[in-house]
């Protein structure tokens, strides 16, 4: 599986899959890391691991559509089978994201629907969930709001404040995407008119 890797920041979602190719576990190719920003932790880890590595600025563009169009353009020149958004922070254009239905995915530190959108670990706190989590889904043009592949889910304890929760989250987070990356490589899940089937039922 090739895999191109969109971050905007820390990058431990990209380091948990490099280690796990390294490990032998995860049997993919990442292709190239791509930020919205320079400053980005997830590019210093690629260039780490020998792997291309690079930031499109989006105050270096005309406009939205045009910087979304030159980073696709330039991430499907490598040929990826599947694009993987682990921490960016940005919105994507539905006129790139037409003709890549199904080839992109995104982890969200919540426990889809629940929590779209920013802050997810203080609103869970604030809204007194008993049990929080993270999904992996295919990005559509609305916001966190594509079909569901899978989720981990972990309880939200007494005194938890959002740092707390957050670690117990990104904790499952790494397997989670790791184990749909392998189900995605064994061409195991589809995304088809009536949702995502893995293994041919229904997620
Ligand atoms: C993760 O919590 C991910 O779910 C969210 O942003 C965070 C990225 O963490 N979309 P990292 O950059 O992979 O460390």
């Amino acid at each position: 599986l090739r895999i191109a890797v969109l971050a905007s920041g820390r990058g431990s979602n990209l380091q948990a899959i490099v280690d796990a190719i390294d490990a032998g576990t995860l049997d993919a190719e990442v292709t190239g890391v791509w930020s919205d920003r320079g400053d980005a932790q997830a590019l210093a880890r690629a260039r780490g691991a020998g792997i291309p590595a690079r930031a499109m600025r989006p105050r270096d563009f005309a406009d939205r559509p045009s910087h979304d169009s030159a980073m696709f353009d330039a991430i499907d020149a490598d040929d990826p089978d599947l694009i993987v958004c682990a921490g960016y922070m940005r919105l994507i254009g539905a006129h790139v994201l037409a003709s890549r239905a199904g080839r992109l995915i995104n982890i969200h530190p919540s426990l889809l629907p629940a929590f779209k959108g920013l802050h997810t670990h203080q609103r869970a706190l604030e809204a007194g969930v008993a049990e929080h989590g993270g999904s992996v889904h295919f990005v559509t043009a609305e916001l966190d709001g594509g079909p569901v592949i899978a989720q981990a889910r972990v309880p939200v304890l007494a005194d938890d404040d959002a740092a707390r929760l957050a670690a117990r989250v990104l904790a499952r987070e790494h397997p989670l995407l790791l184990e749909t990356l392998r189900w995605i490589a064994a061409g195991r899940v589809r995304w088809q008119a009536d949702g995502v089937h893995v293994d041919g039922r229904m997620a």
